[in-house]
């Protein structure tokens, strides 16, 4: 197995096959998913199950609370497609965390590609928020500390999910919870906020709109981003915790699996 770090070690990529692993293979994935927050591997042929059964060596499955499953045998894999036809935007473009609406939002994300667009390579850009944190000045990180930021699936981004929860969708009604804006995952720090479903800060604080500019700005800078391109029978997965996301404009079809992790 070959792990071949981003610049900045903004996530990583594996070179490996995920049907013959080992333990201690395993071992060394989770290892560098703490590390580098995502990581990815090409030219994978899993099926349904073989996907389930690696996804499950990371923790217990999540239902997505807002899409249906594939069918009654793999309720756990949605299907995130998107065909030439569809107008608007894709789903999940503005950088987000996964349902960060929710409780526990899951800890990860796993993406597997079944059919990528031809040209184009209908990217998704990771923000890493271990680095967003260690730039913060020290005056701000203190003062994030004791904030709690508010999210709610109604947020800005669910513009992108309204028409794939019309056709698939399941619970229409909005979630809401609020989390911590700093996070403590093993012995680093990161900056856990959604901009996407962002709808407060939980207390009152001093010049709330400023701050939160500020928060969006800083979370984003190109400096702390990765920008993964597709190609068919690829894996991505990430931790939601150190890692903010986006899908891409793209034309053409594309369908991807997609299970989440508590
Ligand atoms: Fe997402």
């Amino acid at each position: 197995m070959l792990i071949i770090p981003n610049k900045k070690n903004i996530g990583a990529e594996i070179i490996v096959n995920l049907k013959n692993i080992t333990n201690k293979d395993i071992f060394k994935i989770k290892e560098a998913l703490n590390k580098y927050g995502m990581l990815y591997f090409k030219k994978q042929k899993l099926t349904s199950k073989s996907f389930i059964k690696f996804a499950k060596y990371f923790g217990k499955l999540a239902n997505y609370p807002r899409l249906k499953g594939l069918n009654k045998k793999f309720p756990q894999i949605t299907v995130v497609q998107r065909k030439s036809t569809d107008k608007g935007p894709s789903f999940g473009e503005q950088f987000h965390t996964d349902s960060i609406y929710t409780k526990k939002p899951p800890r990860f994300t796993m993406l597997f590609s079944k059919l990528v667009p031809k040209k184009g390579k209908a990217n998704t850009e990771f923000s890493s928020q271990y680095l967003a944190y260690e730039d913060l000045p020290n005056s701000i990180r203190k003062k994030f500390k004791t904030i709690k930021g508010k999210y709610s699936s109604e947020g800005p981004i669910s513009i992108t999910t309204k028409e794939r929860v019309k056709e698939k969708g399941k619970n229409i009604k909005e979630l809401k919870s609020s989390h911590k804006i700093i996070k403590k995952i093993s012995s680093k720090y990161s900056i856990y906020c959604s901009p996407g479903h962002f709808v407060g800060f939980s207390s009152k604080i001093k010049s709330q709109k400023k701050l939160k500019k500020f928060l969006f700005n800083h979370q984003i800078k190109k400096k702390f981003q990765f920008s993964l391109p597709w190609e068919k029978n690829q894996l991505a997965i990430w931790d939601n915790r150190s890692m903010l996301h986006q899908a891409t404009p793209f034309k053409g079809n594309r369908i991807m699996h997609r299970i989440t992790i508590k």
